[in-house]
């Protein structure tokens, strides 16, 4: 059977973990046979992370990993999304490779300053939160169009269900997310005389890292354990489960696929029915 990426190329932003969403995604990518750019933090490790980041030594295995597994080209790159002169070098470093992108998934992502009220949360944390998670979706696409705009392409944002009900004590995410949701219609609409088609998935409860985190903090407010918080959270998904990676990854390449190719400025719930709205 054709594979539905062929002699395609991708750049997958915070891919450079085993544990996260953006692996996964990375992977299914190229069992679909496109290239693949692992980029993440790598050297820029950030100290105020919550959650572990991609290191350099795991990108560099993971490229390798996936190009031996699938048959593809791909590569590891450093990247902070929040600073120009990273992304600028990316973007270098790709163009040294690839004569052109295809498909970016704007994935990278985190929090800062949680748990946290809109009137206690601290600022630069609150700054640097949107700066991530929507301000870095909007430079890394800026900097990536030129490449991709020849041959057109497709754009999948990971924005999230926090982008569209309020996430409590974790406002500057959900304002991101919802920043990142508008990005991705205000784009299709720019984008499509360009023959770029542009998406945005929105994952309720995820198994990685950040979701671990998630309970760990709420375990601590509410004198539980974080198996229990898990529980309590099932209760609220119709499908009684915590998603998984993989999960999200299938979607990403079906809207990166010429089967979505009448697809664009949409925001695809992928919740386990916990969010039922558009
Ligand atoms: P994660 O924390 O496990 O992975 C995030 C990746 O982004 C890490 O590899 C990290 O190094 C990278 N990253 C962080 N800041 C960066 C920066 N400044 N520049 C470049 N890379 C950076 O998180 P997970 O769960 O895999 O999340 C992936 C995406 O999915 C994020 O955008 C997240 O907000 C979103 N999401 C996750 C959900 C979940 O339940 N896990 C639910 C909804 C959305």
């Amino acid at each position: 059977m054709d594979k539905l990426l062929a002699g395609k190329t991708a750049v997958v932003t915070g891919s450079g973990k085993r544990s996260g969403i953006g692996y996964a995604v990375a992977r299914k990518l190229a069992a679909e046979g496109a290239n693949v750019v692992i980029a993440d933090l790598g050297l820029n490790a950030d100290p105020e992370l919550a959650v572990r980041t991609g290191d350099e030594s795991e990108m560099a295995d993971i490229a390798r990993e996936i190009a031996q597994d699938h048959a593809v080209e791909t590569m590891a790159v450093n990247l902070d999304v929040t600073r120009p002169d990273s992304i600028a070098r990316m973007v270098k470093t790709i163009a040294g490779r690839f004569d052109a992108v295809h498909i970016l998934v704007n994935n990278a992502g985190a929090t800062f300053g949680v748990p946290n009220a809109v009137h206690t949360y601290d600022e630069s944390a609150w700054m640097k939160t949107i700066d991530v998670n929507l301000h870095g979706v909007f430079r890394v696409s800026r900097a990536l169009l030129p490449m991709m705009i020849l041959g057109g392409g497709v754009i999948v944002n990971t924005a999230s269900r926090a982008g569209k009900v309020p996430a409590l004590f974790n406002g500057a995410y959900a304002v991101a997310k919802a920043g990142v949701i508008m990005l991705t219609k205000v784009m299709a609409a720019e984008l499509a005389g360009n023959g770029v088609r542009v998406n945005a998935v929105c994952p309720g409860q995820i198994a990685t890292d950040l979701e671990k985190w998630r309970f760990g903090l709420e375990a601590q407010f509410f004198s539980s354990t974080i198996e229990e918080r898990e529980k309590e959270m099932c209760k609220t998904i119709p499908l009684g489960r915590i998603g998984r990676p993989d999960e999200v990854a299938d979607l990403v390449v079906f809207l990166a696929s010429d089967r979505a190719a009448y697809m664009t400025g949409q925001a695809i719930n992928i919740t386990g029915g916990q969010l039922m709205e558009l």
